[in-house]
């Protein structure tokens, strides 16, 4: 077997700290928001992978089409000796392009949740004997320090999950995946690209509910941990879209006027009938924004690839 290693740059309790900032600083603001973030424990990662399979979800299929017809130029046009995958979590995808690389030497998953970097890693360490394994539990919006494989490195950034960062945070993050990369490295990012509305809303509104019990997943999560009293009951699930942002926002709709406390914060928020807290920003995008959003941290865009229907693009971008 070859060799599977773990390194954890982030404190054990970073999470929690992290967790109560976010939670004390987004209700006490106006408006209210949480960080998309803190819905994926058990219970959140496995609706996002129901949300995956459901008709109205495309973009998962669409990048999957991307990278089951392009894999081998990608491949053909990193070269890549290592694959740094941010955000990896369970990821299957990636398996396509593991095997697209030919000359790949190392793989370098990188993710803040350690069950799904240990589960998947082991496996795949297990599988591709001459493969090295050397996962990352990290928080990729933070700096990173990359272990020292072969290069070219190509780095992948997949599903859209940069549609979850506001636009100076997109432009911090770009500079600073920027600042790991050598001439001869590579990014390959997912984005989701703007499209009709309804099609829009309904990936993020399904008819089964998922995207809902998902959404209220957060406020379970806070009451788990921060003994908050949040009753998932008495929010509602809204999907929009927000034209000049040209993002889908997701928000949960008090249903009544309602005080809820988080004791381990000493709070008290009061939420009136009909407020919204925001929990997630999803930004679509458009090539030329994609191309200068990388252009202004130093990558310049060198592929564009969409699927048949050009709902979602992958590109690879170089410094
Ligand atoms: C995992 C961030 C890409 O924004 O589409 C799915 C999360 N939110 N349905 C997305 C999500 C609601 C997803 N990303």
């Amino acid at each position: 077997m070859s060799p599977f290693r773990i390194t954890r740059t982030l404190p054990e309790d970073a999470t929690d700290a992290a967790l109560r900032a976010d939670v004390l600083h987004g209700l006490t603001t106006t408006p209210k928001t949480l960080p998309p973030k803190w819905f994926y424990d058990a219970h959140g990662s496995a609706l996002f992978e129901l949300i995956t399979d459901l008709p109205e979800y495309y973009p998962t299929r669409a990048e999957r089409e991307i990278l089951d017809a392009r894999a081998t130029e990608i491949a053909a046009a990193s070269g890549a000796r290592t694959l740094v995958e941010l955000g990896s979590g369970s990821s299957e995808k990636t398996r396509l392009l593991l095997d697209a690389l030919t000359g790949l030497r190392a793989y370098v998953p990188v993710d803040v949740s350690e069950s799904a970097l240990t589960g998947a890693g082991q496996a795949l360490a297990a599988e591709r004997p001459r493969l090295e394994v050397h996962a990352l539990i990290a928080d990729f919006t933070q700096p990173l320090e990359l272990p020292d494989t072969p290069g070219p490195r190509l780095l992948a950034f997949l599903g859209g999950t940069i549609g979850n960062l506001l636009p100076a945070e997109r432009a911090r993050f770009l500079a600073s995946v920027r600042a790991l990369l050598a001439p001869g490295d590579a990014l390959l990012l997912g984005t989701d690209l703007v499209k009709d509305e309804q099609v829009l809303v309904r990936a993020y509104d399904d008819a089964a509910g998922v995207t809902a019990a998902f959404n209220k997943n957060v406020l379970a999560v806070v009451d788990r941990e921060l003994g908050a009293d949040f009753d998932p009951d008495a929010f509602d699930h809204v999907a929009l879209w927000d034209a000049d942002q040209e993002w889908i926002e997701m928000r949960l709709r008090s249903r009544t006027a309602q005080t809820v406390k988080v004791p381990a914060l000493g709070l008290a928020v009061d939420f009136a009938a009909g407020e919204d807290l925001r929990t997630e920003v999803s930004a679509k995008f458009r090539r030329e924004g994609v191309r200068a959003e990388l252009a202004e941290a130093g990558l310049e865009l060198a592929h564009w690839w969409t699927d048949a229907e050009g709902r979602f693009a992958l590109s690879l971008s170089t410094v």
